[in-house]
């Protein structure tokens, strides 16, 4: 079985305060793109789940991808045999596009994916729900990629998913620094901001399908916290705005920075433009619809 595990972009992202456990209560829409890893699923005579990175993969990556229990995917596994009988045991190998610590989602997707593949292959029939469940014990993201929608306003730690429609492809040309952004520390360097900010204005371009408005609402709180603690992806969201004369955003708590474009066109001539940024990723995507 062959499943494609996308990558997210955040559109908006606030804050809306810190929690007793840790985490801080967001409020943030994404949206799945067309930029994805390949996943495949096979069943094996013993009862191992083992993980393997397809061939030419590294090459993409800019870091060592983790195969061992540390990768969410065999997390995903080991919890969904845990609420089920299931001895079987299945080989995952992955076809990495999504960079890491890039903003992007990339591992929750794979946690996601995962759940839904190895559901399927050991004919489970867990009701989504339960997929749910299990998603929100495993990281904030994992939920909206369970959840199967173009777009959605997440809200909690990012696990509780509300879709909401878009009504055409948006396209983007996203880049990553050399270095990666760590979520926690990103979110440790946050001052808690004495106005929030409300996704009103990003769900009606969704809806309308209008990119020029798209651009003037995007939003994240996180941008600033992440500048002073990747100066890289800071002279990287500069260097974008002179090349594109284009507002530059950033993705979740980063280092994938942004910038949208009128179309596919539009795009791939934008991503011509920005070939001379210091990025090791480069790359024209658009989102579902
Ligand atoms: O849930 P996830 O694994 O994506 O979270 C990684 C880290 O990011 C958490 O351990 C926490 O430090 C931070 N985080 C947070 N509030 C959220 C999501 C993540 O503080 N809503």
């Amino acid at each position: 079985m062959r499943l494609l595990s996308p990558a997210k972009l955040n559109v908006f992202l606030e804050v809306l305060g810190k929690r007793a456990d840790g985490f801080h209560e967001l409020e943030t829409v994404m949206l799945r793109t067309n930029l994805h890893d390949v996943m495949t699923f096979e069943t094996t005579a013993g009862t191992d789940v083992s993980l393997h990175l397809a061939e030419g993969s590294q090459n993409r990556l800019d870091g060592d991808f983790p195969l061992d229990n540390s990768n969410l995917i065999l997390k995903a596994a080991a919890a969904l045999r845990s609420v089920s009988s299931q001895t079987c045991g299945a080989k995952i190998t992955i076809e990495k596009r999504i960079p890491m610590q890039a903003g992007l989602a990339g591992g929750s997707s794979n946690a996601a994916t995962a759940l839904l593949g190895l559901n399927e292959l050991w004919e489970l029939e867990l009701p989504r729900t339960e997929l749910h469940r299990i998603a929100a014990t495993l990281g904030s993201d994992i939920n909206f990629f369970i959840e199967d929608c173009d777009a959605a306003i997440c809200r909690g730690r990012g696990e509780i998913v509300t879709p909401i429609p878009v009504a055409a492809p948006f396209h983007f040309v996203a880049a990553r620094p050399s270095a990666g952004n760590s979520t926690p520390q990103v979110f440790a360097n946050l001052q808690l901001p004495d106005t929030k900010r409300s996704s009103n204005d990003v769900v009606l371009a969704l809806s309308n399908g209008e990119s020029p408005e798209l651009s003037t609402t995007i939003f994240n709180r996180l941008t600033a916290p992440a500048e002073s603690v990747n100066t890289e992806m800071a002279a990287l969201l500069r260097r974008m705005h002179e090349l594109t004369d284009q507002p530059v955003f950033m993705s979740g708590s980063g280092s994938t920075c942004f910038v949208v474009c009128s179309s596919e066109n539009d795009a791939a001539e934008i991503a011509m433009k920005c070939r001379t940024l210091d990025a090791v990723f480069l790359q024209a995507m658009s989102s579902t619809c």
